[in-house]
């Protein structure tokens, strides 16, 4: 790209703040983590961290962009499943002014836009064989040309991925390309559950509870005794953005200097990583034992128990917000008089 091309870069492009240092790290699997993380971040290589929801491979993909040589650069995240297949190839590579009856405009992609930076693709598991054969070459040859252009562009652009689908799933009939695969796969850190860092609950619900005094005006100092050890055995399905929503409801809801056992939501049964049986099953249900229907009453509960706020039941269940949506189609869920909140 000339430097007339260049894009301007504005704050919205950088990764601001997210270091290795302020990530929450004790367990020594998570330090093993970070650890190969910081080691991939000074080299140009393709990175692919796998883990389950919310276990922060968002905040790792930007730690990796601010401990490398590229820091002064652009860091564009682009979100793989949120993106239509037919916007998916404009979105990464620009449209020429006319390339489709609405542009009016040149649009650049996300490919030249993270020119000399790093080009985050979240949810890469989640694209469809075609963008991911679009993408491949890109990938391969730093190259590539607008929607209906015909020169071919370059951009100097330092690949991170991440998934929270299984590899396994990825890989046997999960429909993910291997040529891609072994492109992305230059370096694969996997970013451990929760559960298996659990000494490290203490120190995220006092930055969660600090975050939440000064996000409300609130002077809750910590956890109970009994709370803590509530916190400890739950099996967090949800991992760290469980907690966290769980830490910010507790505090809301809490009267007291200290958050008590019963001010902590967990919804799901302590130790486990598998949908609990509903205390009550919906009318519509009841005496069916199907998976299915557990997960309908138990998505019915939590969308009652957070008044229908979609994003705090999404946190809670573990879940992204677009699978509930299809879920709540799916099951024909309907909240009781009104629209549902977003936030
Ligand atoms: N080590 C950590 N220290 C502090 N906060 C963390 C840490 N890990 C995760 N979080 C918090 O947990 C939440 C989820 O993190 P993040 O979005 O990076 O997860 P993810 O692995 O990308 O999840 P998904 O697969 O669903 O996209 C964020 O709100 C983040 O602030
Ligand atoms: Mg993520």
């Amino acid at each position: 790209m000339s430097s007339t091309e260049q894009p301007t870069i504005t704050s919205a492009y950088r990764a601001v703040g997210i270091t290795f240092g302020s990530l929450v790290c004790k367990a020594p699997a998570m330090m093993e983590t970070l650890r190969l993380a910081a080691s991939a971040a000074m080299r140009d290589v393709a990175v692919l961290l796998l883990g389950e929801t919310g276990t922060g491979k968002n905040l790792i993909a930007q730690a990796i962009h601010n401990a490398s040589p590229r820091a002064k650069g652009p860091f564009v995240s682009v979100n793989c499943s949120a993106i239509p297949d037919t916007l998916l190839e404009a979105e990464l590579f620009g449209a020429e002014k006319g390339a489709f009856t609405s542009s009016d405009r040149l649009r650049r992609g996300k490919f030249e836009l993270a020119d000399k930076g790093t080009l985050f693709l979240d949810e890469i598991g989640d694209m469809s064989p075609i963008a991911q054969a679009k993408i491949l070459r890109a990938f391969e040859y730093k190259e590539f040309e607008r929607v209906g252009g015909e020169t071919t562009m370059h951009a100097d652009v330092r690949i991170v991925a991440a998934t929270n689908k299984p590899l396994e799933e990825l890989l046997n009939g999960g429909g993910f390309r291997t040529d891609l695969f072994y492109r992305l796969n230059e370096f694969t850190i996997n970013v451990p559950p929760l559960r298996v860092r659990r000494e490290e609950i203490p120190l995220l619900v006092e930055r969660f509870i600090a975050e939440n005094n000064e996000r409300f005006s609130t002077r809750i100092k910590g956890v109970e005794a009994d709370a803590l050890t509530k916190l400890q055995s739950h099996g967090w399905p949800g991992n760290v953005r469980e907690l966290r929503a769980v830490i910010k409801r507790a505090s809301v809801s809490s009267t007291g200097e200290n958050i008590r056992a019963r001010d902590l939501l967990l919804t799901l049964a302590p130790e486990t990583n598998k949908i609990a049986p509903p205390a009550v099953a919906s009318p519509s249900v009841a005496g069916d034992m199907s998976l299915a229907s557990l997960e309908r009453s138990h998505i019915d509960s939590v969308l009652k128990q957070t008044g229908w706020n979609k994003k705090e039941s999404s946190n809670l269940l573990g879940i992204s917000r677009p699978t509930l949506d299809r879920k709540i189609q799916e099951y024909g869920l309907t909240r009781p008089g009104g629209a549902a909140s977003e936030d």
